[in-house]
């Protein structure tokens, strides 16, 4: 696997790839690779001949009093999965090689993609999608990727990254990539290692709480409201302080009625200190 810190060299590598009729497959992360990543890597093995991974833990996308400077940093351990996993190139720029004008926001050239950024993540941490929209911007522009791979877990910022890709023209085909579990439900998130083993325990509920209400709508429900003072109240027993549960329609993220057909529960809760999203997207018949 190639490893590489410089954008001139990562072009001058694209560009042979390219010129041979390489196609180009991507997945962005910022680093702390579990499982979940490593099925990105295989998907976008099966979408592209060459595979590039990048690791950047971007500080334009955390807001003041985040885990920025505490995001785990793992850099060694990422590069033998990725090895393991046949990853064939590691983008891993500084800070100062991503934005060599500053991270200054209100200096930088931003990408804001309004809508879908607005609520949910959006509305608890704000900037975030403003710096996940230009982070992701300047790597496509960096990597020039025919396909690039995502997660559903981070639902909302899949529809960000779709929106931007069709509004700002990128040739780029985005595909979302199903959430990872593990065996308990928990969707797996580099943040689960700040969680203690009874912690991890008392996440899982999160997934059970997310398919009963899956389970409530396909069976013909459709107050939401009455279903989220539900799941708020039951949430809150489980000792869990939550910061939404919400029904939207998948396609857009507007709020689900009685007439909407594809749906997504998302929610994100603390437990202890650390914030915990998931969704569940389906469609009701
Ligand atoms: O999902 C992530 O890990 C990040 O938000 C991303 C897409 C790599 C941008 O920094």
């Amino acid at each position: 696997m190639l490893f590489i810190e410089s954008v001139e060299k990562l072009r001058t590598l694209i560009r042979e790839q390219k010129n041979k009729g390489a196609s180009v497959s991507f997945v962005p992360t910022m680093g702390n690779l579990h499982e979940g990543h490593l099925q990105l890597i295989d998907i976008a093995r099966k979408h592209g001949d060459f595979v590039v991974c990048s690791i950047f833990i971007n500080p334009t996308q955390f807001g003041e009093g985040e885990d920025f400077d505490n995001y785990p940093r793992t850099l060694k351990g990422d590069q033998e999965k990725l090895e393991a996993r046949q990853c064939d190139l590691l983008f891993y720029p500084s800070v100062k090689e991503m934005y060599p004008t500053g991270t200054d926001k209100s200096k930088l050239s931003i990408v804001r993609v309004p809508g879908v950024s607005e609520g949910l993540c959006g509305g608890s941490r704000p900037g975030h999608f403003d710096g996940v929209s230009t982070v992701v911007s300047k790597l496509f522009n960096m990597v020039q990727p025919d396909v690039a791979v995502f997660g559903e877990k981070d639902f909302q910022q899949l529809a960000v990254i779709r929106k931007l890709t069709k509004e700002l023209n990128f040739p780029i085909e985005i595909v979302g990539a199903p959430i990872a579990r593990e065996s308990s439900g928990l969707a797996m998130s580099s943040r689960n290692g700040y969680l203690s083993t009874e912690q991890k325990k008392q996440a899982s509920f999160l997934y059970t709480l997310l398919q009963k209400m899956k389970e409530r709508i396909e069976q013909g429900e459709c107050e939401f409201s009455l279903l989220q003072k539900e799941a708020l109240s039951e949430l809150e027993s489980k000792e869990f302080k939550t910061d939404y549960f919400e029904f939207r329609n998948s396609e857009d993220l507007s709020p689900a009625n009685e007439q909407s057909k594809d749906i997504v529960i998302l929610l994100a809760a603390f437990l202890g200190k650390t914030r915990l999203i998931d969704n569940i997207a389906f469609t009701r018949k």
